[in-house]
């Protein structure tokens, strides 16, 4: 068991700075998600921890040990791919047992150990399978097995279900929520899905370019975006962002929007006055008869995905999105009035920092 704990890592590829001085705990038997968009630097942070990768400035520390310069197999972390790798001409228990293999471990001490690993996924039965006689699912789970082997400290995963479809990934994404619970291990899983991410993780870290735009808990992030880009990231549909400009009154905070209404907000912690935008969840806007409604728009398109429906609706501010609430009988061209749950307004100033309820 093990700590990861990284201090002010950079990394440039010549030029391009694509980690830019970042600090990172992630305590012992934690499961951290590393979220953010392509491109943002998730791989190649994940590969500085595993060691495939240089540091440009900075240490990494497991446990109680500084790593920073110590070789990938020295540092007692395994990684999951996003394409598994699996060698064909080898069989189920042979590719999970590899490493042992490689080690020059005895053939019943590898076969045993396989077995007990492939027990754990779910795999038993498919020992003497070959690669190409598997599913997706189950070639996936081998290369965790492959992981799993080598008893790590830490557990990387990079982006590991992307290459399955959508019902499988929700199956292995469960399973590997259990996987974690019975290891207790320190698990760092890197991806692009928010979903993922909020469902499997402690704490997230959302990536922006190379920083950290914020981490927390799945709540916080959700309820307490520090700012718009992690607004907008977490949540599908998105949140709906409307902008306008703000300014305090002994009531709240007066926000009038581009597009003319105004409403008020419960007052911030901070002073506020100028440009901003307004976020709110589309479960916190629902439609309304107009003597009710904040804003009025047209619907355009409605869809019913049976437990719930989501309205997509024109505004003289914007489009908005519109989560169940009075949403049945619309249709397509209607005139809808919408009523927005001001309490869980977001406000974020010119810069897109969350400017939060005073006392919240
Ligand atoms: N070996 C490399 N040489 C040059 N640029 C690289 C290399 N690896 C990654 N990059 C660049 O670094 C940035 C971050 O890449 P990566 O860590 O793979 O992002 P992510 O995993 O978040 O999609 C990208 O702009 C990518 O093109
Ligand atoms: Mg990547």
């Amino acid at each position: 068991m093990a700590s990861v704990e990284l201090t002010q890592i950079s990394k440039k590829f010549g030029a391009l700075e694509v980690i830019r001085g970042l600090d990172l705990t992630v305590e012992d038997g934690s499961f951290c998600a590393l979220l953010g968009p392509s491109g943002c630097g998730k791989s190649t942070l994940l590969r500085m921890i595993a060691g495939l990768e240089t540091v440009s400035g900075g240490t990494v520390r497991i446990g109680s040990r500084d790593v920073t310069e110590e070789e990938p197999k020295g540092r007692g972390v395994a990684m999951v791919f996003q394409s598994y790798a699996l060698y064909p001409h080898l069989t189920v228990a042979e590719n999970i047992a590899f490493s042992m293999s490689l080690a020059g471990a005895p053939k019943a001490a590898q076969r045993e150990k396989a077995a007990k690993v492939a027990e754990l996924l779910q795999l038993g039965h498919l020992l003497d399978r070959k690669p190409a006689q598997l599913s997706g699912g189950q070639r996936q789970r081998v290369a965790i097995g492959r992981a799993l082997v080598r008893e790590p400290e830490v557990f990387l995963f990079d982006e590991p279900l992307s290459n399955l479809d959508a019902l499988l990934r929700v199956q292995m994404r469960l399973e590997l929520a259990k996987l974690h619970n019975e290891l207790k291990r320190t698990m760092i899983y890197v991806t692009h899905d928010q979903v993922e991410a909020m469902t499997l993780a402690d704490k997230i870290v959302v990536l922006d370019k190379g920083v950290i735009s914020q981490m927390g808990s799945p709540w916080e992030l959700y309820n307490r975006p520090a700012n718009r880009f992690v607004a907008g990231f977490i949540g599908s549909p998105a949140m709906n962002f409307l902008k306008g400009h703000a300014r305090a009154t002994a009531g709240g905070v007066e926000v009038a929007l581009d597009g003319g209404a105004t409403l008020t907000l419960p007052p911030r912690a901070a002073a506020v006055d100028g440009p901003v935008e307004l976020g709110i969840r589309p479960e916190h806007v629902r439609i309304a008869p107009e003597s009710e409604a904040h804003l009025k728009g047209c619907a355009s398109v409605v869809e019913y995905l049976g437990n719930t429906s989501f309205a997509y609706v024109d505004t003289p501010h914007g489009p908005m999105i519109v989560e169940s609430g009075g949403v049945q009988g619309i249709h397509s061209g209607d005139a809808v009035g919408l009523s927005l749950r001001l309490d869980e307004a977001h406000l974020f100033d010119e810069t897109g920092r969350a400017l939060p309820v005073a006392g919240a």
